[in-house]
């Protein structure tokens, strides 16, 4: 028998991922692996990497650390080294030093736990870390993913909603987010598996944290005034639990309109997060109906 922790998408929120160790604590687990997205979408990416290097934890790389060390090397389109709604973006990618980007460029993109090595662990699917599975993803495509990997226990994370899925052939599960949840529950959730090979039980464990804590972090590193319209929707994600950058920035799109701060009071007229399927629908826009999370 075997117990192990799995922390995703902590998104550089370390007030939470402290109350998640602090949870551990009396867990007693094997192992603990990170599962991405440990930087981007929040100001403290540096403080992460230095707590998950600290205690030792493997973890695989996500999108956002691709994205970070992407902006880091200038490897991105020229106007998102200027345009405001990128900001955000290059302010993470400049608060990381030398060292953290090398640690996040060493990381691999799949791992199996020492302890359970019936588990795979991807960030979004066996494919891509930029594509996720969801409630919204049919059986026939999850079957596919299991199919695809040698274990029979699938772990996979970057949608921010936790899921848990049995098939004859196996199981898919989804972590949830430690620093930016999406499916409106604003604490930092995980995930627990224990077994022995593929016959593991999933506890998913939610954790309360002091989101002022993490809103006062926004404001004193600088992040909140530097990351212009990006930022300001991150703050309503932690709120709301629930995506607000992906919706702006394709609800804009659609729209023609300027992806700048002064756009988002129009936007919260146009969107609700309890009906993002709607929403998506009404923007005709496949291509970013696709980045829902
Ligand atoms: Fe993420
Ligand atoms: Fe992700």
């Amino acid at each position: 028998m075997a117990r192990i922790a799995i922390l995703a998408d902590v998104h550089g929120n370390l007030p939470a991922l402290e109350a998640v160790i602090r949870d551990l604590d009396g867990l007693g687990v094997d192992e603990v692996l990170l599962g991405g997205d440990l930087v981007g979408r929040g100001p403290q990416g540096s403080a992460i990497v230095a707590r998950v290097r600290e205690k030792g934890w493997r973890s695989i790389r996500g999108n956002h650390e691709d994205y970070l060390l992407a902006f880091r090397r200038g490897d991105v389109p020229q106007e998102w080294m200027t345009a405001e709604v990128w900001s955000a973006a290059r302010w993470m990618a400049a608060e990381l030093s030398e060292s953290d980007a090398s640690y996040l460029e060493s990381m691999p993109l799949s791992m199996q736990p020492e302890a359970l090595p019936g588990v795979h662990l991807v960030h979004g699917t066996p494919e891509s870390n930029n594509d996720g599975i969801g409630p919204w993803t049919s059986d026939g495509r999850m079957q596919r993913h299991l199919d695809s990997v040698e274990q029979s226990i699938l772990v996979c994370a970057h949608t921010h909603r936790p899921l848990e899925r049995r098939f004859a052939t196996g199981t898919i599960l989804n972590t949830g987010s430690v620093g930016l949840p999406f499916n409106r529950d604003r604490r930092a959730q995980y995930l627990v598996l224990e077994g022995r090979d593929d016959d593991i039980a999933a506890e998913f464990r939610c954790v309360d944290y002091d989101l002022a804590e993490t809103l006062a972090i926004y404001e004193q590193s600088g992040f909140l005034a530097a990351g212009g319209a990006t930022a300001r929707l991150l703050v309503l994600e932690l709120r709301h639990a629930a995506p607000y950058l992906v919706p702006f920035m394709a609800w804009t799109q659609s729209q023609g309109r300027q992806q700048g701060a002064e756009e988002i009071e129009a936007f919260l007229g146009a969107y609700d997060p309890e009906h993002q399927r709607e929403f998506f629908g009404s923007l005709h826009r496949p291509a970013v109906r696709r980045g829902l999370r």
